[in-house]
């Protein structure tokens, strides 16, 4: 019997092509991001590729008694119960570095909103308003940029910023040297001197255990009021409250956030109609680039793993 493959969440066409022209696949047709479908289909299938509207918790991999194999076609796993997997013998790989560049040049570019205030500008004109001084903004060369958690996507934003000349402050326990080429690159070891220190405060680490909520309102308490705030690694790491808070109190001038602890973040919600805050919808990997490549390396994962026996990109627990 060939294994059914199930690929969820908005992925790029091009998997279901390959995976549809390969004689060793049985492949569901697009889910098309409805959870529904998704739930009703996993129950049979023997993989699935997933990225993060899909949550595989316990009460879903219990019901889907042919998976064994889970492919998070980008970086994160959080949305994985990977410890029921490990119980149940399902494996887990993602697909690391494939969407990096986009999700560092998100954050980049959420940076020039808030400090162009481009997007408010565009509210106005849509207003039908022409209001060229009230959206003065801020350039980012000569910028101290604080970048908390230099992993592939942190330091790939501190490679891409080096044309802007900023000095570049970084917060991760675990990073003692890089191969950027860039001078003006200092590790802090407090989480606390980013804040402290920065004009432009970028998140770029996992969501695990010690980094749920590890910015809080005190963090923000530490801030000049005109320092800017972007989220674009996962809701959770940033209490969502407390910088709502600090927003409205004015610690720092203005954030945007690309993911929230609950998502997807439909409706109106607190973090709706705060002024000095911009959202999008989890866009960090959303780009064709990305999708193409996430897809080829999770299309070669399914083959190695089917065919050749072979378990590519594990994560484990
Ligand atoms: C990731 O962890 O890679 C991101 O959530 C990107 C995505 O799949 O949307």
């Amino acid at each position: 019997m060939k294994p059914k493959i199930l690929v969820c969440d908005g992925m790029s066409s091009d998997i279901f092509n390959k995976l549809k022209n390969n004689e060793n696949f049985d492949v569901y047709p697009e889910a098309k991001n409805s959870q529904e479908v998704v739930a009703k289909e996993a129950v049979e299938a023997d993989a699935l590729v997933i990225r993060s509207a899909t949550k595989p918790n316990q009460e879903f991999l219990d019901k889907c008694k042919n998976l064994k194999y889970i492919i998070r076609a980008g970086e994160g796993t959080d949305n994985i119960d990977k410890v029921h997997c490990k119980e149940i013998g399902i494996k887990v790989s993602n697909t690391p570095g494939a969407n990096n560049n986009s999700a560092a040049e998100h954050a980049i570019s959420l940076m020039f909103t808030l400090l162009r205030k481009t997007a408010w500008a565009n509210s106005s004109m849509q207003e039908g308003e022409w209001n060229k001084s009230m959206f003065s903004g801020n350039e980012l060369t000569n910028k101290t940029v604080g970048i908390i958690g230099f992993g592939r996507i942190g330091q790939l934003v501190a490679k891409r910023l080096i044309g802007f000349d900023p000095e570049i402050l970084f917060f991760d326990p675990y990073i003692t040297s890089h191969s950027i080429g860039y001078d003006n690159i200092t590790k802090v070891d407090k989480v606390e001197d980013i804040f402290k220190k920065s004009d432009i405060i970028t998140v770029h680490v996992p969501l695990v255990a010690q980094t749920k909520n590890m910015i809080t309102y005190d963090h923000f308490k530490l801030c000049s009021s005109n320092t800017i705030f972007v989220n674009a690694a996962r809701g959770g790491i940033v209490n969502e409250e407390d910088l709502i808070k600090a927003l409205k109190e004015n610690l720092i001038r203005s954030a945007a956030l690309d993911v929230f602890g609950n998502e997807p973040l439909k409706g109106k919600t607190d973090l709706h109609g705060v002024e000095n805050l911009i959202l999008t919808p989890h866009l960090g990997g959303s780009t064709a680039e990305a999708q193409f490549r996430v897809g080829e390396m999770a299309y070669h994962q399914l083959k190695e793993f089917f065919i050749n026996d072979n378990l590519l990109n594990e994560v484990r627990v």
